[in-house]
């Protein structure tokens, strides 16, 4: 435990294309937390473990179809399933490295065409990150790495829409990291931009809610 009796754990969440490489960075951002003596926890959105995640994972992998409008609730929704069990883990002290958030929300369900304010409302009430980072990578760069996987949005014209939407929702307080550079360089500007983050919520910076 820290020198702040009550500190609080840290709310960060990893933001990009499909294939920029945050499942692989927000392993590594945990191992080296966790080494530095800091309690964390990865987390990932969606959550395909609960009843919800089940119909979005079934819907990803094309094994149901949903209109637009409904899988989007269903994917805020899935967030919403988690908020408290989040709150609850921030207050007790630990960190969370989440991969993909409401930002994912409102990016992808916007690019196809649904209208950009419904896709924040139900993402209000959430509660807001300390740090949003954003891995950068060419639409056409993400795509040629190790090929998409197969699931419904790993196609490079939809790619290129999303890309655009998160420009639009990105603000000043977003990192950017350039994650087309070697595995090695984004994670030691990854690290170091996190802890950063870690330590400043340790000294009471509050919690507060999404604002999107
Ligand atoms: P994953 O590959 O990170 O598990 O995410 C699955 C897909 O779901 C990915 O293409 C992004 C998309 N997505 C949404 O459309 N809305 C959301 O709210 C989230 C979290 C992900």
């Amino acid at each position: 435990s820290s020198q702040y009796g009550d500190a609080r754990g840290a709310l960060i969440v990893l933001e990009g294309l499909d294939r920029s490489g945050k499942t692989s960075q927000s392993g590594r951002l945990v191992k080296y937390l966790d080494g530095l003596g800091y309690p964390v926890e990865s987390w990932r959105f969606p959550d395909r473990e609960t009843a919800v995640g089940k119909m979005i994972s079934s819907y990803l992998t094309n094994q149901s179809q949903l209109d637009d409008h409904t899988i989007h609730l269903l994917f805020s929704a899935n967030r919403w399933e988690k908020r408290s069990l989040m709150e609850a883990k921030l207050k007790s002290g630990t960190s969370l490295i989440v991969d993909r958030y409401s930002y994912s929300g409102v990016a992808f369900s916007s690019a196809k065409g649904l209208d950009i304010e419904w896709c924040k409302a139900p993402e209000v009430g959430l509660l807001a990150p300390d740090l949003v980072v954003y891995l950068d990578i060419p639409p056409e760069r993400a795509a040629e790495r190790g090929g998409y996987g197969g699931e419904r949005y790993e196609q490079l014209e939809f790619q290129k829409n999303v890309s655009q939407y998160y420009k639009m929702l990105s603000d000043a307080s977003w990192k950017t990291v350039d994650a087309s550079q070697p595995m090695e360089d984004v994670e030691k500007q990854l690290k170091e931009i996190v802890l950063d983050c870690v330590v400043s919520c340790q000294k009471g910076k509050p919690v507060s809610e999404l604002c999107i």
